[in-house]
């Protein structure tokens, strides 16, 4: 198999997306490590260090995405692309890098403008059209209503409700939800509404 190249940056309406560069580590952190999204994440609070690594080691690796959003002059997301196998018998490599695992997120100070569904929307695209992936899943807390929406925006199916699944460090136990969409499902970006 050959391996893919996905190229950036990329233009989605107003919004620039691009491999992030270590200039950005203290801007995403001013964000990045609010309670209010932290209270959403399972990796809570990150610092620089890793965040730089973990930067570092993606740019080389086609199958680990992450990128940011630009608009303004400021940076407003923060997504990723992780690729692993999926399930399957010996007797084919179809399952082999087959299946992509998205998050997302956004500075509050931008929220509810459609930024999350325009940058995780075109991480989906990559994922099928760039990557030739099967399918594209994503969790989230079932109380993130803002995160499970942005999933449905994009098509994305609810396939999981997991009860109690999930430790949150204010609520305890607390339930889950996994969406997940196939590559025969997926119908392309949404129109562009991000940052109007
Ligand atoms: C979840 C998050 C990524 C959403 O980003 P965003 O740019 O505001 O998302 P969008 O504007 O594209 O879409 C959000 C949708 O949820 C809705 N929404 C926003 N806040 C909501 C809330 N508190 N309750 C219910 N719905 C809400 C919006 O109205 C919108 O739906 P609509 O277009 O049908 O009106 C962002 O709030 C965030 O980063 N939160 C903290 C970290 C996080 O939760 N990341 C995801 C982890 S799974």
């Amino acid at each position: 198999m050959t391996t893919p190249y996905v190229s950036w940056p990329r233009e989605v309406g107003d919004l620039r997306l691009r491999v992030p560069t270590s200039h950005d580590v203290d801007r995403v952190l001013a964000w990045r490590n609010e309670p209010e999204v932290t209270r959403w994440l399972l990796r809570t609070t990150l610092d620089a260090d890793e965040l730089r690594a973990a930067w570092r080691s993606s740019l080389d690796d086609p199958y680990d995405q992450r990128i940011l959003a630009d608009l303004d002059g400021a940076v407003v997301a923060s997504a990723s692309l992780g690729v692993d196998d999926g399930m399957g018998q010996p007797g084919s490599d179809a399952w082999r890098r087959a299946e992509g695992s998205l998050g997302y997120l956004v500075d509050p100070a931008y929220a509810g403008r459609g930024i999350a569904t325009a940058v995780a929307g075109a991480l989906l695209d990559v994922a099928f059209t760039d990557l030739g992936l099967h399918r594209v899943t994503a969790g989230c807390f079932a109380a993130n209503e803002a995160s499970w929406r942005v999933m449905e925006k994009l098509g994305m199916r609810r396939e999981q409700h997991g009860v109690r699944d999930s430790w949150h460090d204010e609520l305890g136990w607390v339930d889950g939800y996994t969406y997940a969409i196939l590559a025969e499902e997926w119908a392309g970006p949404p129109p562009v509404g991000a940052a109007d």
